[in-house]
């Protein structure tokens, strides 16, 4: 069944092109995203004032890349909360809210719950799920399938960006429904959609560095991670990761945030992983990160940035450089993710831990 990998999650990863090529195999004709599953839905897309993602873990950093992608495109505001606190704090709900829930399994009892209240409180409820018939898509009003296939190792990986792509779908279809996009933007981004199974490939075919660093970090004890913009929720997903195989404390942290806290903790030695904004980016997020590189360097800490290739800026500055391949602003976070998943799985294994059922977690949580 592993297909000659030595666990789930590295037949999984090897899997992440084909996860994202096949969630977007027929929801695009002629050049436009066209979703025919949502055209029940279609009329309260073009009414709802907001969309509240829910979902936990893995999905929940998946949302938060959407959260981006969804307001930008579509210009509706996203809100992403975990679902184990959407229901407890009386949120305002109404007809014209469409609440998206995101999960892998379908079966998350926390992000079921969510969805529930949701419905009964009057808002519209979109699934996105991986399973075929879970009970998550059967209480929603419509679903979205990600078709990442059978997703086994516990922490999720393949399914995080198939849940990205299928965002960018929903994010898509949303604004050709509310023309909030010209249509030239629209064509582009697809295209560039269609162009990322390609970029993780060349991703996966370059691993073999992360790979290095990471059977030589065996013993670290702490590994912080920064991003910024769509590169936040990613040092997230790589920050959990770490947690989830390793067993490592390990923090993700939004890398304009660093001087109002976490820069306490860089010191001689603690690993850093920085997640770099493109430089071709007109909003100089790339020049701030660098910046950012550099202050943490200046206190002794090592760097390892994921950064894009012909990146010059980087280089002085940064311990390692592990380069992904040029790519819009919304799609790094789908080449990025990969080499911290290459990374907290080798890591694991350096310690000889078992990749595919870490210690204390579920597949699926169908409990409270
Ligand atoms: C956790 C899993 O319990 O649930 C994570 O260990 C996963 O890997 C999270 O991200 C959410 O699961 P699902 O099935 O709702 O996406």
């Amino acid at each position: 069944e592993k297909g000659g990998w030595p666990n789930f999650m590295s037949k999984e990863i090897s899997e992440e092109p084909e996860a994202v090529a096949n969630t977007l195999l027929g929801r695009v004709t002629d050049g436009l995203v066209q979703l025919d599953e949502l055209a029940e839905l279609d009329q309260t897309l073009r009414d709802i004032d907001r969309v509240t993602i829910v979902a936990c873990g893995t999905a929940a950093y998946a949302g938060m890349v959407g959260k981006y992608a969804v307001e930008q495109w579509a210009r509706v505001p996203v809100e992403v909360e975990l679902a184990h606190e959407f229901r407890y704090r009386e949120p305002v709900l109404s007809e014209r809210t469409l609440v998206v829930s995101i999960s892998q399994s379908g079966e998350t009892m926390d992000t079921l719950m969510a969805v529930k209240y949701a419905a009964e409180h009057g808002a519209k409820t979109l699934s996105i799920c991986n399973t075929q018939g879970a009970t998550i898509p059967r209480e929603s009003d419509a679903v979205l399938y990600t078709h990442a296939g059978p997703e086994v190792a516990v922490a999720s990986t393949k399914a995080f960006v198939a849940q990205i792509t299928a965002l960018y779908l929903f994010g898509l279809h949303l604004a050709r429904l509310r023309a909030s996009l010209d249509e030239r933007a629209h064509r582009d981004l697809v295209t560039e959609l269609t162009d990322v199974p390609a970029k993780i490939d060349l991703v996966l075919d370059t691993s073999e560095r992360i790979s290095e660093l990471a059977h030589w970090m065996a013993d670290t004890r702490s590994v912080l991670f920064l991003g910024r913009h769509v590169g936040y929720p990613v040092a997230l997903e790589g920050a959990l990761k770490l947690k989830e195989l390793a067993y490592i404390h390990a923090e993700g942290f939004a890398a304009g945030e660093l001087k109002h806290g976490p820069i306490a903790l860089i010191e001689p030695g603690q690993i850093v992983f920085v997640v770099v904004p493109s430089p071709r980016d007109e909003r100089s997020l790339h020049a701030k990160v660098v910046s950012n590189i550099q202050e943490i360097r200046a206190r002794g800490a090592r760097v390892i940035a994921i950064a894009e290739q012909g990146d010059a800026a980087v280089l002085p500055f940064a311990d390692e450089v592990i380069q992904i391949p040029l790519a819009g602003p919304f799609f790094e976070p789908m080449l990025a993710v990969v080499p911290l998943h290459i990374f907290a799985r080798d890591l694991a294994t350096a310690k000889g831990l078992d990749v595919d059922q870490p210690r204390n977690l579920a597949k699926s949580v169908t409990v409270e």
